[in-house]
């Protein structure tokens, strides 16, 4: 099963990813977009600067190079070993970040994702649900995207909004509460989707 977390920064993914990858097994892939290659990480090192000025595009670009890489050689041959693969971001943080919080459009940004990763799409996507009031200020240092504010933030929030009402594999979490709270409305998402028909 491949399984990511999708929502704005600050929601609280990365302990969630970490902790529903605990609970799915030893043997659990988990990984960060952009990142999990050595070429991956390097690239987000240069995504990760708000110093650095860069075009939309080009940024999609870079996204989408780590993206390809990590897919290829990291979550295929997971996925092939009959591991689960837990995603901190994946393909809709592209679509939500540059399609529609950048402009460059949500279709386009969904047909570069879909070359990216040879039509990889996770079985499952958890959307972390938070109002950007509330997480732009648990959100730990500055990125380049976190350092443009609150408007940013709303812009993906209703992206991702748009995504979960299109599209049955991405369901709603609630997070807010407690960390535990959280992890067990993700484990609850998680089972649901396990006792669906293939
Ligand atoms: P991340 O390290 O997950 O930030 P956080 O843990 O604060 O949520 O992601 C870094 C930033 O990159 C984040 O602001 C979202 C952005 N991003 C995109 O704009 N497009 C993408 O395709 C991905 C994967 C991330």
């Amino acid at each position: 099963m491949f399984v990511s977390l999708e929502g704005v920064d600050g929601s609280g993914k990365s302990t969630q990813a970490r902790l529903l990858a605990e609970a799915l097994g030893p043997e659990t892939v988990t990984i960060r977009e952009p990142g999990g290659t050595e070429a991956a990480e390097r690239i987000r090192g240069l995504l990760a600067d708000p110093e650095l000025p860069l075009e939309p595009l080009a940024e999609l670009l870079l996204f989408l190079a780590a993206r390809a890489d990590l897919t290829e050689r990291v979550i295929r041959p997971a996925l092939e070993a009959g591991r689960d693969v837990v995603a901190d971001r994946f393909s809709d943080s592209s679509v939500a970040y540059q399609g529609a919080a950048r402009g460059l459009g949500v279709g386009e940004v969904i047909s570069l994702c879909d070359r990216a990763t040879d039509g990889l799409w996770p079985d499952l996507t958890l959307l972390l649900k938070l109002d950007p009031e509330d997480s732009i200020g648990r959100a730990v240092g500055e990125d380049r995207f976190e350092a443009e504010g609150l408007l940013l933030q709303q812009t993906v929030a209703a992206a991702y909004d748009e995504i979960a009402q299109i599209s049955d594999r991405m369901v709603p979490v609630d997070a807010t509460g407690s960390v535990e709270q959280v992890h067990q409305r993700v484990m609850a998402a998680v089972e649901a989707h396990r006792g669906q028909p293939a």
